[in-house]
């Protein structure tokens, strides 16, 4: 049997692999010419849908938006659009014609996925790139994202770390059960509003200087995160004691039978509040993680009686080779 809420004291030599683990952030950082090749691939996009539809707007969403991304990533885009007399489908399969003709590689409308989108590689760049119609939220939330990245720089190291953990795991696989990377960046910013002293504040338990109302949902927070550079200067905390301190949260100290991660309220709040005590259709809720603006959205949702063994033996493996591995910058992304 597991034990829970167990004290352990971090290992007495733990500074020391904090520069191994920030050459590892450095690593994975994508390099200015990657990111102008995305800037390239997006002006063609934009010229070539704006030919079709002169009043559409694209978005960045996801990594390459909201300051997460990994080299190498795809690029996801959303456009924003007002056409009344199309459904999203007819926008998507138009949208794969306009782009098709100017020798994009490989564009595909994906008309039934869960979230419909547009497919396609530039060959030039060698970039993917996946097109989504008025998924306003997605921009909103990539948003909230980027600007909690701005308020102390240990975040982007712990969130690279850990998509690259979990893609070295095989465990940021949706479709196999285990959880988005969007998933594993709100556990890095619960677990830095929750650190004792806390790294990062709630923004949307503050003052709104930012608000959008986005079908039904007010989506308010504090946006202006220059003025809040030092909150977490009290925490000394490096990212090597940070990763140590993730893993262990999540491996022993977190209540997997009755809590629930909230970034939109800075805290833990019960599965009882929320209702997700039952399993409900696929819904079984057992890891919850709350979206900060689509509430009733647990992104953990796509986890299984079967997954979730699986990503509770990979946090517990990972917290033990942090706590005991004499090199744990190899073992912890050792390929599964
Ligand atoms: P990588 O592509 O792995 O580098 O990460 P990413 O940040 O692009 O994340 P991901 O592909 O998981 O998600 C893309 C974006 O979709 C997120 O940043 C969110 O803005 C948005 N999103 C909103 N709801 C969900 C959801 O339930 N699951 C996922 N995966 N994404 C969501
Ligand atoms: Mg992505």
């Amino acid at each position: 049997a597991r034990m829970y809420r167990r004290q352990i004291i971090c290992r007495s030599d733990i500074d020391s692999l904090n520069a191994p683990f920030l050459a590892i952030f450095e690593s994975l950082i994508p390099p200015e010419e990657e990111k102008a090749k995305q800037k390239q691939l997006i002006t063609l996009l934009e010229r070539l849908v704006s030919k079709e539809w002169p009043e559409a707007r694209l978005y960045l969403y996801g990594s390459c938006g909201n300051s997460f991304g990994v080299s190498k990533s795809d690029i996801d885009v959303c456009l924003a659009i007002e056409e009344t007399d199309m459904d999203k489908s007819e926008i998507l399969l138009k949208l794969a014609d306009v782009l098709q003709s100017d020798n994009l590689q490989n564009v595909q409308a994906l008309t039934r996925a869960r979230v419909p989108i547009v497919k396609l590689k530039d060959p030039v760049t060698g970039i993917s790139c996946d097109i989504c119609i008025n998924n306003v939220l997605a921009v909103v939330n990539t948003k909230l994202l980027r600007d909690y990245a701005q308020i102390d720089a240990r975040l982007r190291q712990l969130a690279f770390i850990i998509k690259h953990w979990a893609k070295s795991r095989g465990v940021n696989q949706t479709y196999q059960g285990t959880l988005s990377s969007y998933a594993y960046v709100l556990m890095c910013i619960h677990f830095f509003q929750h650190r004792r002293p806390a790294i990062l504040p709630c923004l949307q338990e503050m003052e709104t200087t930012y608000s959008v109302t986005v079908d039904d949902i007010e989506c308010a927070y504090f946006d202006q995160v220059e003025k809040l550079r030092d909150f977490g200067c009290y925490n000394k905390e490096n990212i090597a004691q940070l990763v140590w301190g993730f893993f262990n949260y999540w491996a022993y100290c977190h209540d997997y039978a009755n809590a629930v991660i909230s970034v939109r309220t800075g805290s833990i709040i019960s599965k009882r509040d929320k209702d997700w005590t039952r399993r409900i259709g696929n819904d079984r809720h057992l890891i919850c993680i709350e979206d900060p603006f689509e509430t009733r959205h647990d992104l953990g949702r796509v986890v299984d009686k079967y997954s979730i063994k699986v990503l509770r033996e990979e946090f517990e493996r990972a917290a033990d080779i942090m706590q005991n591995d004499p090199n744990p910058c190899v073992k912890l992304f050792e390929p599964y």
